[in-house]
This record gives structure tokens, C-alpha cells and sequence, in this order.
């Protein structure tokens, strides 16, 4: 019988944990107690689990079973009477979410740093979702900051280690532990969503499909859904053996860091579809034969054909998007008279509007899309959305695009990042630039006059709570618009994000490159922030 100890420590001294809960680098997690203090602290905040379950799982990165063991003895310790934990502690986020909600648990934690890259060098990630499956709202994510800063002991198990490897039911002190498949759940639902014969008749038609894992934690859950169920030729499932280092790549499903692919999609003569995720599997990339389909564009497209999708027949409830997120969205809810929803980034936002019945789907420009059938995004989920729209139209994904645009006009988009920018400096130019926003307003400038510039703020109606301190929106007359953000994901310093966006109606020119069409639009957003001058950058290190 293992006994429970506990252990003193000291308070965290650690910023609040930002858009997807803590993230730092591998080696702060491996300093002593600094895991159990955020996972006690998230235990304290926590009523009436004792007895219940609780789901345990991550992408498979460094650190992440040295992670499992510490959680389990700590759950046990303070009273959870079972824990299911996926094979090898893996369980992809989306996996994670549909499990908790799927067994009724009490919550989950999952252990990701998203898309960022792995290794003893990497970062790494520790979130709370509730029984909802989604991330912890920001009422527990506050109140789980403050206990931190005052948390003076955990309480911990002396027992042993639990055999991640071993399917089936093990004993921890007195908590139950049950080492569960992390890929059946899941294959499952998504086969009540989504058409897989009609699928699976286009790829055996020819349909040339192919999907990169990056080494990450999709592997094993495309390999079952793709190639098993679907028929995809195993060797069109790339990169589909997980890693803890990610093979040494950066798990981040954009044209950069999934450039092989991407690549062989815009080469002229590649696959009709070609796709990826990220590190835990929430993001997507989908890339058809010569068209790069932009996160924002895939979120209005999906939205605009979920009527052919199984899962989504009886129509959709209501649509929401990050405020980052380009309007193509608002254009196709306008236009089917969908309730729509403007919220702060982060996953977090969309579960409220999820659970109320409010919205059906949504989305951020981040590569993230979903549904009500989780609450996390999801990458596999948004790749078969695609899949089932082209089986369903016969038609190419170039086809639906131009179709798409020719409908609701196109929000040309491109996100510039400013990262590992000195933290004060990034806090002093938002600052500035907010003291400044009134002047702005009429202002004409290169890309147009400004008709509007705010500081963007959230009521929640659903929890009452109100967040502020989103964004700074500048709007111009055109319908074109510049957001200026800092990131809540860094580990390093801080990253400044800048978002720019330009409309073009239906009828317009709407075949240029991205890049040209927002070319007036970046240099405005440079010029009218001094960006340089706070941060000493002239250049984003990353455009996507
Ligand atoms: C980033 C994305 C955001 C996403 C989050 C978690 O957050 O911008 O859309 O929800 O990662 O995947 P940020 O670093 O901008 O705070
Ligand atoms: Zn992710």
C-alpha cells in the first residue's frame, strides 16, 4: 500500500499561463517541484473529485511520460478514484477532449506545447480541461494562477511507476488506473460525422490524398482512420511514427514547417489534397492541387458546406471565430443567416457558446477549425471535413475556392509575427499605440482612411465573465482591417502578432497572391505603429 506524502514547496513566481495553459521550456518543467505545483494548485481549485475519473494523456513529447508518472501519483494522492490514461500516455488533444466527455469524467490533463517543437531543448506544456472535454475558462484559469503564487505543499504518492505500456487496469494506492487505446474513441466518432464510404469510393477512384503526421501525434490515428478505414496507400501517410524530439522538426502544420508537402501540393502536378497537424493534433493544414486553402478561407468554406456533411444535415446552430480571424466567416453566416459570435483568441472562448447550443462550428485563423462534437479544435476532424466536401462536390479544391470567393467575395490575409521581441518593449508599444488610437480614427494613410480603432474586450453573457486587453483592432473605411496582439502561447520573451486583412467583393480581382494583395496594407501596419522603434525590428521573422 503506498503511502500518501506531502511535500513542501514553494509559490510559483511564474507569469499567469496564457492562451492554452503553461508553457515553458522542457528544462522549467524538470526543475523540482515545479510540475506539482501547477498541478496541486490545479487539484486545490478543483470540487468534488474525489472518486472520480480523470483523464490523463499528450502528444508524446520529451518529458511526457516523466510527466504522466508525477500526475497519477499526485491524482491518486489527493483523491481521484480512477484514472484512464491513452497507450504509451499518448492521446491527441482532441482524442483527450472526446474521451473526458465520452466517459463522463471529472476533466483531463494534457500535455502539449501545441505545435512547438520537442526535445530536451523544446518546450513543453501543461493544460486543465474540464468535464465539458474543453480547455479551462478563464474564471479557473485565474483562479488556478492565484493559488500558485500561495501553494506551500502537494500531496504525492511514494507507490510505483505505472506501465504506461500495458492496455488494461492497474492499481496506484487506491486509484484505479486503466491504460486505454487513444485511437479506437476517437475513429469512432468520427465515423458518425463523416461519409467514409463515399470517401473511401474517391480514393479508390484515384483520388490522390496525402497527410504528414510530423512525426507527431497523429501518426497512429491517421494511420487507423486514413489507411485502414479509408484506404489511403500507407505510404501516402507520411511521418506517421511519433517522436519526443518530432524527428527534430518543428510540428507546426503551415507552408513553412510543413514545406515538403506543401510543396508537393503547389507543384503543379501533386496530389488533389494534401494535408498535416500539428504536435497534439488540433491544427490542420490543407493544401488542394496548386491551392494553399488559408486557415480563415477553410473555416468560411467548411462552414459554407457543412449541409453535405452527415453530421451536420440538420443545419448549423450558429457560427463563431477568434477575433484575429479573417471575416470571410461573417460573410457566410451573414448571408445564410446564421448567428454569428466574435470571441478572444484561444479555444477556450468558443467552449461556452459550444455547450449553450449557441454555435455548431468554429474556427481561428491559427489553423485551428471545430465543432460541437469536441471542445478542442481538430485537425484529423478538419481534414475529413475537406474530404467529404470534395467526395461530395466532385469537384477540386481550387473548383470550391474560386466558387467560394465568387460568392461571398475574398478577405485577402497574412499574419505577421514579431517574435522573441524583449517582453517590456512588446508591453510599451501596445501601450503606446492604445494611448494613440483616437487619433488615428479619419486618419488617411496608404491603404485608406481609418474608420474605427479599439481596444478589443469579451463579455461572456453565458459565465458573466468579462475579458479585456484582446487586441487592438484598427478598421478602415474599405472593410480592410489591422490587428495588432500579443501572443499568450511564447516562451521566450514575447511575441508580437500583427494580422492583415483586406476584402475584395465578389466581382473584384480575386486571384492575386495573398502577399501583393495585402502589400499597402503591411507597410501601413508598420508605419502607423513604429513597430521598429519599440521592438528595433524593421522586419517580422515570420509571415504566414
Ligand atoms: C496561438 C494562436 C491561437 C491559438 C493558440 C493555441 O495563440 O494564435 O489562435 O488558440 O495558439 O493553439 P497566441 O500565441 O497567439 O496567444
Ligand atoms: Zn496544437
Amino acid at each position: 500500500m503506498a503511502n500518501v506524502l506531502t511535500i513542501p514547496t514553494s509559490p510559483f513566481d511564474d507569469q499567469k499561463p496564457g492562451t492554452s495553459g503553461l508553457r515553458k521550456k522542457v528544462d522549467r518543467f524538470q526543475e523540482d517541484h515545479y510540475l506539482e505545483n501547477f498541478v496541486q494548485s490545479v487539484f486545490a481549485c478543483l470540487d468534488g473529485f474525489s472518486g472520480k475519473t480523470l483523464v490523463v494523456g499528450g502528444d508524446g513529447r520529451f518529458h511526457n511520460d516523466v510527466a504522466i508518472q508525477t500526475i497519477l501519483k499526485m491524482a491518486a494522492a489527493n483523491g481521484f478514484g480512477r484514472a484512464l490514461v491513452g497507450l504509451g500516455g499518448i492521446l491527441s488533444t482532441p482524442a483527450a477532449s472526446h474521451l473526458i466527455r465520452k466517459t463522463g469524467s471529472f476533466g483531463g490533463i494534457i500535455l502539449s506545447a501545441s505545435h512547438n517543437p520537442g526535445g530536451p531543448d523544446g518546450d513543453f506544456g501543461i493544460k486543465y480541461n474540464a468535464a465539458n472535454g474543453g480547455p479551462a475558462t478563464e474564471a479557473l484559469t485565474d483562479k488556478i494562477y492565484d493559488y500558485s503564487r500561495v501553494v506551500l505543499s502537494y500531496k504525492t504518492l511514494d507507490g510505483p511507476e505505472v506501465d504506461l505500456e500495458q492496455l488494461g487496469s492497474q492499481r496506484l494506492g487506491a486509484m484505479d488506473v486503466e491504460i486505454v487505446d487513444p485511437v479506437e474513441d476517437y475513429a469512432e466518432l468520427m465515423e458518425t460525422l463523416f461519409d467514409f464510404d463515399a470517401i473511401r469510393q474517391m480514393v479508390k477512384s484515384g483520388f490522390e490524398f496525402k497527410f504528414d503526421a510530423m512525426h507527431a501525434v497523429t501518426g497512429p490515428y491517421a494511420k487507423e482512420i486514413f489507411t485502414k478505414r479509408l484506404g489511403v496507400p500507407t505510404s501516402d501517410v507520411l511521418n506517421a511514427n511519433p517522436k519526443p524530439d518530432f524527428g527534430g522538426g518543428h510540428p507546426d502544420p503551415n507552408p513553412v514547417h510543413a514545406k515538403v508537402i506543401f510543396d508537393l501540393a503547389m507543384s503543379g502536378d501533386g496530389p488533389d489534397l494534401c494535408a498535416a497537424s500539428d504536435g497534439d493534433g488540433d491544427r490542420n493544414l490543407i493544401v488542394g492541387k496548386d491551392c494553399f486553402v488559408a486557415p480563415s478561407d477553410s473555416l468560411a468554406a467548411i462552414v459554407a458546406n457543412a449541409h453535405l456533411i452527415p453530421g451536420y444535415t440538420d443545419g448549423l446552430k450558429g457560427v463563431a471565430r477568434s477575433m484575429p480571424t479573417s471575416g470571410a466567416l461573417d460573410k457566410v453566416a451573414e448571408s445564410k443567416g446564421l448567428p454569428f459570435y466574435e470571441t478572444p483568441t484561444g479555444w477556450k472562448f468558443f467552449g461556452n457558446l459550444l455547450d449553450s447550443g449557441d454555435i455548431t462550428l468554429c474556427g481561428e485563423e491559427s489553423a485551428g477549425t471545430g465543432s460541437n462534437h469536441v471542445r478542442e479544435k481538430d485537425g484529423l476532424w478538419a481534414v475529413l471535413m475537406w474530404l467529404n466536401i470534395l467526395a461530395a462536390r466532385k469537384q477540386s479544391v481550387a473548383e470550391i475556392m474560386i466558387d467560394h470567393w465568387n460568392t461571398y467575395g475574398r478577405n485577402y490575409y497574412t499574419r505577421h509575427d514579431y517574435e522573441e521581441v524583449d517582453a517590456s518593449a512588446a508591453k510599451e508599444f501596445m501601450a503606446a499605440l492604445e494611448v494613440g488610437l483616437m487619433k488615428l480614427v479619419g486618419q488617411e494613410t496608404a491603404a485608406g482612411v481609418i474608420k474605427t480603432a479599439d481596444v478589443f474586450s469579451y463579455y461572456d453573457s453565458i459565465d458573466e465573465s468579462f475579458t479585456d486587453n484582446q487586441g487592438i483592432r484598427i478598421l478602415f473605411e474599405s472593410g480592410s482591417r489591422i490587428v495588432y496582439r500579443l501572443s499568450g502561447t511564447g516562451t521566450v520573451g514575447a511575441t508580437l502578432r500583427v494580422y492583415i486583412e483586406r476584402y475584395e467583393p465578389a466581382g473584384g480581382n480575386l486571384n492575386q497572391e495573398a502577399s501583393e494583395a495585402v502589400a499597402d496594407l503591411a507597410s501601413v501596419s508598420k508605419s502607423l505603429a513604429s513597430i521598429d522603434r519599440f521592438t528595433g525590428r524593421s522586419e517580422p521573422n515570420v509571415v504566414t
